[in-house]
């Protein structure tokens, strides 16, 4: 199996092969997910959350972030993967962003980095870009801003924040960034921005029209004890057990069956 790169997610990307994607905290766990056919495991500082049990990721620490992706990198043989750059870990700057980046990289085997945010984060991006470190954006529902966005709720509803998230993608797209995760936002956006980068997509409630998928791995084997949001889908009944559960996920998301009408916003 030829391990996943940037590069193959852009081919999949063009020859329309959805991205499968799924976070992942752990060493178990990483060798179930890329031996299940998973494309990308995304480190994500959600595991605040699913694995420290905070109401939000906001006390994630650059500490917390090296340990799990050192866990889940020794895991993974074919999947690529994508870490987040937890809160407060680039906002400074672009010098503060490459310091932790080479953190993530370095002490926690990432090979992409995610940081959240539009146009204010397009200096960073290209700085890191041009250096040599591949940067997935995080646009939408942003939760390190939850505080600011009032919650975690859906985002781009009307045209004006709809064109924001339009503009704010093609600016991380021309500033470098490999790939985009895009959550909690119309499914029409998330088709349209899809088609007008030529990176790829990842959607996270965005509809079934972006590149690929990503779902919270606590919440698609319905592990975490708060309730799950909308957009996630619960793949445990039915499965014989949670290797079966994720190669169903793995399924869906290639068939264009996952996400449903019912786990997207109109
Ligand atoms: O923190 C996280 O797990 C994420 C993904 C779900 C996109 O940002």
């Amino acid at each position: 199996m030829k391990p996943v790169t940037v590069v193959t997610l852009q081919a999949m990307k063009r020859a329309r092969e959805k991205i499968v994607c799924l976070t992942g905290y752990d060493y178990s766990f990483a060798t179930l997910l890329d031996r299940a056919g998973v494309d990308l495991v995304m480190v994500g500082d959600s595991l605040g959350m699913v694995m420290q049990g905070h109401a939000s990721t906001l006390p994630v620490t650059m500490d917390n972030m090296v340990y799990h992706s050192s866990c889940v990198a020794r895991g993974l043989t074919r999947a690529i993967l994508v870490v987040d750059m937890p809160f407060l870990s680039y906002q400074a700057g672009p010098v503060q962003a490459i310091e932790n980046a080479g953190r993530l990289m370095k002490e926690g085997g990432a090979q992409v980095v995610k940081i959240e945010g539009g146009a204010p984060m397009a200096e960073t991006v290209r700085f890191l870009a041009e250096r040599g470190i591949p940067v997935c954006g995080h646009l939408g529902l942003t939760p390190q801003s939850v505080h600011r966005l009032g919650g975690y709720s859906v985002q781009g509803k009307d045209a004006a924040a709809a064109q924001r998230i339009r503009e704010d993608a093609r600016i991380l797209q021309d500033a470098g960034a490999s790939l985009l995760v895009l959550e909690a936002v119309p499914a029409a956006l998330g088709e349209g921005v899809s088609s007008a980068l030529d990176i790829p997509v990842i959607g996270i409630g965005a509809g079934a029209g972006c590149d690929g998928q990503v779902l919270v791995l606590q919440d698609m084997l319905g592990l975490y004890p708060r309730p799950s949001p909308k957009f996630s889908r619960n793949f445990m009944p039915g499965s014989a057990g949670i290797e079966e559960a994720v190669r169903a996920y793995c399924d869906a998301v290639r068939s264009g069956t996952f996400p449903g009408p019912e786990q997207s916003f109109g």
